[in-house]
């Protein structure tokens, strides 16, 4: 992983790794059909999972072995919640839930009106003791981050005690907004791409992602 962070963007974690490049490649490109788009996404949501959980914290516990008594480590309290940003969110969070089946998951409905990019929200559920959980929040593309910063924001009103958000493809312009809406949320992406064409989608980009994952286009 680098910290590409820099001066320029403090939160920002890119996930390089030969297999994160590689899927992500094969995501960018317009022939890939819809069934390997979704299957992608769900195996780079993995790899991305290993990276945003590598610093969780631990609790010793004592266990047997077949062969003896030991003290091993486990995830220590309540664990992970895990916030998807409807409807592309979902693509991302079951790859997650494949290497964190017992991770909580909420859902924040968002669409961008495509006229005006302002975040539209029209669901919003999470669990009820979101407060005492780690959160990540999930979307696939951070393009002006105008839905990443409200659904961070609806979700602080419920007062976890930590938030990360990850998604696929950043845009400098978004990773700038958002780290200046939320300086405390880190944010972890395969890729921090060229910039937002006058449409908002991010170049070069891999297009629409719930189009995408759901073929709705
Ligand atoms: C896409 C994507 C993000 C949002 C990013 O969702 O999944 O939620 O756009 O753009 P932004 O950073 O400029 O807000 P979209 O609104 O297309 O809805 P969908 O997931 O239902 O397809
Ligand atoms: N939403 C997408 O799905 N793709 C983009 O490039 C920007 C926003």
């Amino acid at each position: 992983m680098t910290d590409a962070s820099t001066d320029r963007f403090p939160n920002l974690h890119v996930v390089e790794h030969p297999l994160v490049e590689h899927k992500l490649t094969l995501m960018r490109e317009v022939s890939t059909p819809v069934a390997q788009f979704r299957q992608l996404v769900r195996e780079v949501a993995m790899l991305l999972a290993y990276e945003v959980t590598h610093d969780l914290p631990l609790d010793e516990v004592e266990i047997e072995t077949p062969l003896m008594p030991m003290r091993a480590r486990k995830l220590s309290g309540k664990k992970l919640c895990l916030v998807s940003i409807l409807r592309a969110g979902n693509g991302l969070l079951e790859g997650m839930l494949d290497l964190m089946p017992s991770a909580r998951v909420g859902h924040v409905g968002l669409y961008r009106d495509p006229k005006t990019l302002i975040p539209v929200e029209y669901y919003y559920k999470v669990p009820h003791d979101i407060d005492e959980r780690e959160v990540i929040v999930v979307d696939p593309m951070l393009a002006t981050a105008n839905s990443a910063v409200a659904a961070v924001s609806r979700v602080k009103e419920d007062g976890p005690p930590n938030i990360r958000i990850v998604c696929l493809l950043a845009a400098p312009e978004g990773v700038e907004r958002f780290h200046d809406a939320h300086p405390d949320v880190p944010v972890y992406t395969a890729a921090l791409d060229e910039a937002l064409n006058e449409k908002g989608y991010i170049v070069p980009g891999l297009g629409d992602a719930g189009d995408r994952i759901y073929g709705t286009k």
